[in-house]
């Protein structure tokens, strides 16, 4: 069968300041939406791109005292490099100063003039520079402003070129009804056909007030719309007139992905223009919500917004892509705050994710020298499990396909909590200590790393550089990249004898000072309290005390006792069992691995019944405490 083609943008973006998280909200969608396609098979072209021309782009380049090229040319790279960054697999960036796209808007502008869809005029009118859009009075805002964002519009007085709308208003309107998909979400479909009936105007395509633009071909003291130019380079990219061979396999384009605001372009002067032409229309534009910062929408001229880059340096991409994908439904409004940042990263990625195949890896590697082996003993909530893998794995292809990215993303982390809590019900721990239980605990560990399989599968088109770092972690061969979604909706492909590598933290946690500690200090810090004074203690006195490095084992909480945890931990030569006050401060698989010191020669002490035969040290401030540890020392190291 041949491969099934599809097409995905985002809008080219205008090059007039650097991007912020809103931006890339809108990218890190059309991105998580590319790469699941080529999971799941299609031969993908995901195209984005700049908005070059315009009366918006010369002026700041004059405020700069640079030409408009060389303006674009500095912030388009930037524009790259934060792609790069965030790991955006575009196939194509398309620039709307490059030869390729004058060409086709220069071919089209005459085509459409030629068979009469295009006529001179005069034009007076209010025009908004910062969203390049002309008004009709009665649309205007209090005080003449713009609609959209509330700035004061020009009144424009100029002599122009005219695209007959109003002839295609009644097919554009028919087509909308007939095709429920194309525009989307629905309610941006509702709103768009009260628009197109309340009456389409023609529209002003072209200007003489500045010269930064496509000249008109047959009259070249005006410029074409930047509206008119920008659309089109969605068939620019396709090879339209240039490429028959990759326009006719990629157009139409399956979706245009575009912020709400931008709709009426994309779903009315586009397809518009596309009838024209007699060019088939795109199957969706899809209208996603804006990101907000306290309700606010993210803009420049409100000073509220945040600079991506500044975040990945500190997060990391693929935390930063995997809260915008998250944490917002698309097609609503989503807000975006540190703390709610920091709060998933930590839940999901540090815990629930990071937990899972940390866990996994180190009883891989503590009970079975590293190696996965086959499974042997079943039980039924080993089924369960598989077949929550594979429900997952299903459900997860439904929801992407409706572009339900963050119910997938949810699913994949119920099985990611089934697995944590399957780890808590088997206990394989407690299966490592008895010879006769290694049949189980070899299926516990199989069903543990290939859950981990599945997983790491599913989050490759939302978390592309976490992918890898798992399969390396389980030892898989081959190249994740090359993995399909047939492979995640397959139970057991995880070969027997995988040999995984040592364990590593994928996320850390991350402790935010709160407010009141990352405030600046005072100049001159109060007086440290003294040290309460104990009695002096001789050497000899210190060497009577037996310290040691120990590596916890086990850890598991103490039955009916909220503070009390109890380790079985290696002592090079012996195994101990100690009970630990610090229940309140760890969580029992927290500690496991963890190269903790202890006191070794302390008298035995009977806690709830257990023998406790040492001490953990710990270093306690108020309510605060952190276990000493001293990491990756053999099992029994003295500490002097
Ligand atoms: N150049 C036009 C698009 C032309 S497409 C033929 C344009 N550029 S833009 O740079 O202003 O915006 C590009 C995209 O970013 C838009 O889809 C817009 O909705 C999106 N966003 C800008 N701020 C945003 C948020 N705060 N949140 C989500 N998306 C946001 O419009």
């Amino acid at each position: 069968m041949p491969q099934k083609k599809f097409y995905i943008t985002t809008p080219i973006y205008y090059p007039s300041d650097k991007l912020h998280i809103g931006h890339a909200y809108c990218t890190t969608v059309a991105d998580a939406i590319a790469r699941y396609k080529r999971l799941a098979g299609y031969d993908v072209f995901f195209l984005t791109g700049s908005d070059e021309h315009g009366q918006k782009i010369q002026r700041k380049a004059q405020e700069n005292g640079v030409s408009p090229k060389e303006y674009v040319d500095k912030i388009v790279a930037s524009f790259r490099h934060l792609w790069e960054k965030m790991s955006v697999s575009y196939d194509d960036f398309i620039r709307t100063s490059e030869a390729r796209h004058h060409e086709v808007v220069q071919t089209i502008f005459q085509k459409i003039y030629d068979q009469g869809d295009i006529y001179k005029a005069s034009y007076e009118g209010w025009y908004c520079t910062p969203c390049e859009t002309f008004w009709l009075e009665r649309q205007l805002g209090e005080g003449n402003c713009c609609p959209d964002c509330g700035r004061p519009v020009e009144l424009l007085k100029e002599e122009s070129y005219f695209f007959r709308m109003s002839k295609y208003q009644d097919r554009l309107l028919a087509y909308i009804e007939a095709n429920p998909d194309f525009i989307q979400p629905t309610s941006r479909r509702n709103e768009m056909i009260n628009f197109i009936k309340g009456g389409l105007e023609d529209l002003c395509v072209s200007r003489t007030t500045f010269d930064w633009g496509i000249p008109v071909p047959f009259d070249t003291k005006h410029v074409v719309y930047v509206w008119f130019d920008a659309l089109t380079n969605y068939i620019t990219a396709a090879g339209y007139l240039q490429d028959r061979g990759k326009f006719a396999k990629y157009w139409p384009a399956d979706i245009h992905l575009v912020g709400k605001e931008i709709v009426r372009f994309h779903s009315i002067i586009w397809p518009i223009i596309l009838m024209a032409l007699g060019v088939e229309l795109p199957k969706m534009v899809y209208g996603h919500g804006w990101l907000v910062m306290e309700g606010d929408k993210m803009s420049k001229s409100k000073g509220n917004v945040i600079d991506p880059l500044v975040l990945i340096d500190e997060f990391g991409a693929d935390a930063i892509r995997y809260f915008l994908l998250r944490e917002i439904m698309l097609g609503s409004d989503g807000n975006f705050s540190r703390s709610a940042l920091i709060n998933r990263i930590n839940a999901d990625l540090a815990n629930d994710l990071g937990n899972l195949l940390h866990r996994t890896v180190n009883m891989v590697g503590r009970f079975n020298g590293g190696v996965v082996l086959a499974p042997e003993e079943r039980e039924a909530v080993d089924e369960e499990l598989a077949k929550l893998a594979q429900e997952t794995a299903a459900e997860y292809e439904r929801a992407m396909e409706r572009l339900e990215i963050n119910a997938a993303i949810k699913g994949v982390w119920a099985l990611i909590g089934r697995a944590n809590k399957y780890i808590d019900e088997t206990g394989p721990w407690a299966l490592a200590k008895d010879p006769a239980k290694r049949g189980r605990l070899n299926t516990v560990l199989y069903n543990l790393a290939e859950v981990l399989r599945i997983v790491a599968i599913l989050i490759s088109p939302f978390m592309p550089g976490t992918t890898p770092r798992i399969w390396q972690q389980l030892g898989l061969a081959g190249d994740p990249a090359a993995a399909t979604l047939h492979d995640a909706q397959r139970w057991g492909l995880l070969p027997a004898g995988t040999k995984m590598t040592a364990p590593e933290a994928l996320f850390p946690r991350i402790e935010e000072k709160d407010e009141a500690e990352s405030a600046p200090q005072p100049a001159a810090e109060p007086p440290k309290p003294a040290l309460p004074q104990l009695p002096e203690v001789s050497i000899e006195d210190f060497a009577k005390m037996d310290f040691r490095t120990a590596r916890v084992l086990v850890c598991e909480k103490v039955e009916k006792a909220d503070k009390l945890l109890k380790l079985t931990v290696d002592l090079g030569g012996e195994q101990r069992t100690i009970i630990s006050g610090i229940a309140q401060h760890y969580a029992p698989e927290e500690l496991v691995g963890k190269d903790v010191v202890m006191i070794v020669n302390l008298k035995p002490a009977k806690i709830r019944g257990i023998e406790s035969r040492g001490m953990v040290l710990a270093a306690v401030n108020g309510d605060k405490l952190a276990v000493v540890t001293a990491p990756g020392m053999e099992p029994g190291s003295k500490v002097r």
